[in-house]
């Protein structure tokens, strides 16, 4: 796609004003926290009852090589309430990267309109390519099957949400992840940010060929918590709190891949919930859901599940990303001051 190549040197620093966010190791437990506390104080603004005008006169530019629907428009939406502009450009058709041009040339370019860049592409490692070239901070919002740190980011304000509603905490919780553990990125970031709590018990499933690949057992387990591979689903949410399922990344499939991968069915639905689960469990996705016939997806005959957390965590995702832009930019402090009535009428 590109003649671009890898890019070298030490690992970005930890996120902060003026820095680039590009995977989740630049987070510890302490920003973290001060991050996801500040996505809380903007929720009067991700409900349109308050306004917060911080960003006014930034300019976002906005660069989704891949498809999106909430990733990109609750990243665009973040900007605009909280006073910023958006400029975007979407696919690799109506780029100039359909002329040949580079990841360094497009990210210089677009950065000189830009006072933030936030970018999606196909490739592993694309994302930290066009942060090198770039003259302002680069978000990661999804670099092929590496990271999706924001996405990371509003799973766990999510998590730690649905588990204090119900008295318990991310540490010493077990979480099931399922589904296409080897592609996707967000159960990447997902495994290595909560190698920040303790004592999480990991119960993985997902089909043989979609495995999850053996780093993220080490990185894991590195960090002190426990991880086990699970031989169905019934077997991993059982004693789970938090059941989080991701979609099969077709379009990340070699011809290989689709040799082996046989799917059918659901990967998990209310048969299987009412036998298996706790009635308290907590159901997460970073959605889309393949609602196509036989996707090994989430059905949406799990909808009334009293635990269904997925819509809460779309909603999530905006005040997620007005905090990751409001640090980056450096007026998180500015926040709460700036915070006012919205002077129209909202029906949420
Ligand atoms: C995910 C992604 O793009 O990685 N979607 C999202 O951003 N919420 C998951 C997916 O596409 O399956």
């Amino acid at each position: 796609m590109s003649t671009d190549t890898p890019p070298t040197g030490p690992p970005p620093p930890p996120f902060g004003p003026g820095q680039h966010l590009l995977g989740v190791g630049q987070l510890d437990r302490g920003s973290l926290g001060g991050l996801l506390d500040l996505a809380e104080s903007l929720r009067p603004v991700g409900r349109g009852e308050q306004v917060c005008r911080v960003l006014t006169g930034a300019n976002l530019g906005s660069l989704f090589f891949e498809p999106s629907t909430r990733t990109r428009l609750s990243f665009e939406s973040a900007f605009h309430r909280l006073g910023g502009s958006v400029v975007s450009t979407t696919g690799f058709t109506f780029s100039s990267m359909a002329k040949g041009e580079s990841i360094h040339d497009t990210a210089r370019v677009v950065s000189g309109y830009s006072d933030a860049l936030v970018v999606r592409h196909p490739d592993t490692g694309s994302v930290a390519r066009f942060a090198e070239a770039s003259v302002v901070p680069v978000i990661n919002a999804g670099d092929g099957s590496g990271e999706h740190p924001s996405q990371s980011l509003l799973d766990v304000f999510t998590m730690r949400a649905e588990l204090a509603a119900r008295g318990k905490s991310i540490d010493g919780a077990t979480i099931a992840v399922l589904g296409d553990l080897r592609y996707g990125r967000t159960v990447h970031s997902l495994l290595a940010i909560l190698g920040l709590f303790d004592e999480v018990d990991f119960r993985v499933f997902g089909p043989p060929a979609l495995a999850l690949p053996v780093e993220f057992f080490d990185l894991v387990r590195a960090s002190g918590n426990s991880i086990v591979e699970c031989d169905s689903v019934q077997e991993a949410i059982a004693p789970a709190d938090v059941i989080y399922c991701t979609r099969v990344q077709k379009e990340r499939l070699s011809e290989e891949d689709e040799q082996e991968v046989h799917l059918e069915g659901d990967l998990l639905n209310r048969a299987i919930l009412d036998e298996a689960a706790g009635p308290e469990s907590v159901i997460m996705h970073p959605l889309p859901r393949d609602s196509r016939h036989d996707s090994f997806d989430l059905s949406p005959d799990v909808d009334e599940w009293p635990g269904l957390a997925i819509f809460r965590q779309t909603d999530n995702g905006l005040l997620i990303r007005m905090a990751i832009f409001s640090v980056a930019l450096g007026v998180a402090d500015r926040v709460l001051e700036d915070l006012r009535p919205a002077p129209w009428l909202t029906t949420r």
